[in-house]
């Protein structure tokens, strides 16, 4: 099969040939229809998240199901399927809890050593030379995921737009409906609206808040935030933003900043604009060892939070968004603005990387 390997040589993917995989127990093989191009995946390609090489990565991905391992019920062969990034093992001391957005095994076999959690890949070069998976290792023709991340797709839901579900709109549920504790009268700020900042608006909307301030550095992206529901843009290259984020909000600041870049810059400017008993929601994924800097008196006396969020709960959250998108509360579709081959992956990441994709490009693969 095809797919686009990321060899570790230089921040790009080379689209190689590898052997088509085969589920284990308790696994799915998946005909990849789309993949979304996530920053998180370019931030493996420029060596700000380490993981083993040679690998694919692609991590939003749907598809439809060609292939069951041992052991799995309830998922046939045709089904139309969708997969959240993270892929809960089920049986952890977290995913036991309902916490699968902790999952330890997928942590410990996956985003460290690049596997599944038998500890073995089921990607390979014809030379038999493993490949390591990010994730499912979506930008590839084919893919294996644990059948505890495997959600149908109903008939009249796109395949190919519904891929983006699996990252970008998974991570704005967790972050919107698991973690901000969203009233309807709350003012937010959502810093930086690309991929993932554009589905934050869309679900923050959804929630009924009264006010959604974007902030990012392109006037293109804040006006397809504004597209997406944005009250208010904010460019912080030509304004001061955390002035105009008071400003726009009454003088007193938001109720909750969602931070979705990953910069100590961007992570101050989402902490100094909160009001008294706000909340910073911090999405973005810094390189690792990264600190923010926090005014630790204005922390206490004006009762501030500062909550991480990574991605949502797999199994208890995947069918409510997929039935979210169903009836129209958002859509995908208006997030995503561009779409690229599997043979063009690599000029997607590199657009990406020049700050060229409005909302998200994906990768139409079958
Ligand atoms: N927590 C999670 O579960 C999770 C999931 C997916 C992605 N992420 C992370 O979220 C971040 C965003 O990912 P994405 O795919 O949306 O990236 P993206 O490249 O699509 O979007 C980044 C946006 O930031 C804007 N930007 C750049 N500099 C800025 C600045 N100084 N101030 C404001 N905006 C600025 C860009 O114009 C762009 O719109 C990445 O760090 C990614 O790794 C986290
Ligand atoms: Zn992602
Ligand atoms: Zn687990």
């Amino acid at each position: 099969m095809k797919a686009a390997v990321f060899t570790g040589d230089s921040p790009t993917l080379q689209i190689e040939e590898l052997t088509r995989p085969e589920p284990s127990r308790g696994e799915v093989l998946i005909q990849v229809a789309a993949c979304g191009v996530c920053h998180t995946d370019l931030h493996v390609l420029k060596s700000e998240v380490a993981f083993p090489v040679p690998a694919v990565l692609g991590h939003e991905v749907s598809g439809t199901v060609a292939g069951v391992g041992p052991d799995v019920t309830g998922v046939s062969v045709g089904d139309r399927v969708v997969c959240s990034f993270i892929m809960p093992c089920g049986t952890c001391r977290h995913c036991v809890r309902g916490h699968e957005d902790l999952c330890e095994t997928f942590f410990a076999y996956n985003r460290l050593k690049g596997t599944l959690y038998d500890g073995t890949t089921r990607l390979f070069r014809d030379d038999g030379s493993p490949v390591w998976m990010y994730s499912m290792g979506g930008l590839a023709e084919y893919c294996v995921v644990p059948a505890t991340d495997v959600f149908a797709v109903p008939d009249d839901v796109d395949l190919a737009d519904v891929s983006i579900v699996g990252c970008s709109s998974f991570t704005a549920y967790g972050a919107v409906s698991n973690v901000a504790g969203l009233g309807m009268g709350d003012k937010v700020a959502v810093v930086a609206a690309g991929g993932v900042g554009s589905s934050v608006i869309q679900f923050a909307r959804a929630a009924g808040v009264a006010q959604v301030i974007a902030v990012d550095v392109s006037d293109e992206k804040l006006a397809a935030a504004k597209a997406l529901g944005a009250t208010d843009v904010v460019n912080s290259l030509t304004e001061d933003a955390a002035a105009r984020i008071i400003e726009l909000s009454g003088g007193k600041g938001v109720d909750v900043a969602f931070e979705a870049l990953g910069r100590k810059d961007t992570f101050a400017l989402a902490v100094d604009v909160l009001d008294d008993g706000g909340r910073a929601v911090v999405v973005g994924i810094a390189p690792a060892g990264s600190r923010g800097d926090i005014d630790l008196a204005r922390l206490v006396r004006r009762k501030l939070s500062i909550l991480g969020s990574y991605g949502a709960r797999a199994r208890t959250d995947m069918p409510q968004l997929i039935n979210l998108v169903r009836q129209g509360v958002v859509s995908p579709k208006d997030v995503i603005t561009r779409r690229y081959s599997l043979d063009e992956a690599p000029e997607a990441y590199t657009a990406l990387s020049r700050g060229e994709i409005v909302g998200r490009a994906v990768i139409d693969i079958s």
